[in-house]
């Protein structure tokens, strides 16, 4: 049984969870202040941390940061008054893995204690397992050679066979298409359909008609009875894009089913009930549309029993090189254009680059490259970064993009320069408004080795 410290000042609260997460079945210890619970950690196999946000001596926020420091991966759920939404905030950022407003009830402590043990588990399971058997995770046309997209893998290897909800989230084209269509293709649902349903894509007045279909005459216009893709997903897996945009009568309809699995079409009385396996996906962040009330809470945990978060390119270069070669096989095939390879310097510049698009603009650079390309292997100069400040940050026009420090910014430059310059480097620094030397020693630094002057 799992066993969970409870770290309370308030005598009664600490009283009322040993009492009722003791009925669960779960071992409990507990202590009044964050002292006491560390000396319980050091002592006792403890799962899980719940621990309150406001302690006498050290406060929650740093009992969490010791603990994070000590095991990053202990799971520590805060506790906070409502109303002080921001600590909570605080602590998430801090490494907390959920936290639960004051006053609770039992059933939602209930739902995020085991829900993160779940994840703990899934996550030590994996680890054991890829340690065991020395294994690394691959998957057709996916590439995973950086340690996070292995992580990735490995959860999707664990998860496919299970019908669990899962809920991908991660930036605009780092792939969460590609590893919903993983997830379907290992499952036993693999020979099913794999439907896809976008709701930022289709109107919202469309989009329940979509999603559950209708019967003839529900509304004008609807001549004939027509399916909805929960049912066009049966015995197979409905893929939810963009699911942080579905409007919240929407949301009401997608618990239903997710809790009971039947559901009506529009101006039907007949109930449906369906075999689906639902993964859904988001690039936003949904915990801000919890706190600002956008997206329904029981909605959110009914979705987020496996989260998937895939990391941006940017945070994984390791994946760059294979990425790329992917890409140029791909794009020669199609194009029948001879571009074979890709030299070191324009390797160099793509895995450099902070990739704002992530997978998505990298492939599509490739394939620009491979378009126009002069040669059989790419040259910096066949590659065009599109480095104009287009993706910034909340509109404020003429700051870095998003995700971009300053350093990064100048190393593009640097490549902008040399690019512009077809490789002269004496004209590239004159471009910079650098001496000769200062370019080679930011080369030096970005990795392009500067092996004396190339004429045009
Ligand atoms: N690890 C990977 N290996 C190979 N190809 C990848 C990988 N990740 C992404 N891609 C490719 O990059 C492109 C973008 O990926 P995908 O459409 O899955 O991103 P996404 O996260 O769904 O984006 P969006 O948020 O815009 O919907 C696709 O063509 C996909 O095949
Ligand atoms: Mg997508």
């Amino acid at each position: 049984m799992p066993a969970i410290l409870i770290v309370e000042d308030e005598a009664k609260m600490r009283r009322l969870l040993e009492l009722n997460l003791g009925e669960d079945g779960f071992t409990t210890f507990s202590a009044g202040d964050a002292e006491a619970g560390l000396k319980l950690l050091r002592e006792n196999p403890i799962d899980l941390v719940l621990t309150d946000l406001k302690l006498p001596g050290m406060d929650g926020l740093e009992f969490l940061q010791t603990i994070k420091r000590q095991n990053a991966a202990m799971p520590v759920v805060v506790m906070t008054a409502f109303g002080s939404v921001e600590t909570a905030v605080e602590a998430m950022k801090a490494g907390a893995s959920d936290y639960v407003l004051k006053p609770f009830s039992l059933t939602e402590m209930r739902m995020v204690l085991h829900k993160e043990l779940d994840v703990r588990n899934l996550r030590e399971e994996n680890r054991s397992l890829r340690e065991a058997l020395g294994k690394r995770y691959a998957h057709p046309n996916v590439v995973a050679r950086s340690p996070k997209m292995q992580e990735v893998l490995a959860t999707v290897e664990r998860v496919a066979p299970t019908n669990a909800t899962v809920l991908l989230g991660g930036e605009s084209g780092v792939g969460k298409d590609l590893i919903a269509r993983a997830i379907h293709e290992k499952s036993r649902r693999a020979s099913g359909p794999f439907t896809k349903i976008n709701s930022t894509a289709i109107p919202e007045n469309l989009l329940e008609s979509e999603l559950f279909g209708f019967e003839k005459g529900a509304f004008t216009g609807a001549v004939a009875a027509k399916p909805g893709k929960f049912e066009l997903a049966d015995k197979g897996t409905l893929f939810l894009d963009e699911i942080g945009d579905v409007p919240p009568a929407t949301q009401v309809k997608l618990l239903r089913v997710l809790q009971e699995r039947e559901f009506e079409r529009l101006g039907g009385t007949r109930t449906i009930k369906v075999d689906v396996r639902l993964i859904a996906a988001t690039n936003k962040d949904l915990r801000e549309a919890l706190e600002q009330g956008t997206f329904r809470e029981d909605l959110y945990y009914r979705l987020n029993v496996v989260p998937i978060d895939i990391a941006p390119l940017r945070e994984r270069r390791e994946d760059i090189p294979d990425l790329v070669n992917l890409f140029i096989s791909r794009f020669t095939g199609e194009s029948g254009k001879p571009v074979e390879a890709i030299s070191p310097h324009a390797m160099q510049i793509l895995v450099n680059y902070h990739w704002p698009g992530n997978v998505r603009e990298l492939q599509n650079i490739v394939e620009r490259a491979c378009a126009l390309a002069k040669g059989s292997v790419l040259e910096p100069a066949d590659i065009h970064l599109d480095i104009r400040p287009a993706k910034v940050a909340n509109g404020a026009s003429g700051f870095l993009p998003d995700g971009m420090t300053l350093e990064q910014w100048e190393d593009e430059m640097v490549q902008e320069a040399l690019r512009r310059a077809n490789g002269n480097k004496s004209q590239a620094a004159r471009l910079l408004g650098l001496s000769r030397n200062a370019l080679r020693y930011r080369l030096s630094k970005i990795g392009i080795p500067d092996e004396g002057e190339k004429e045009p």
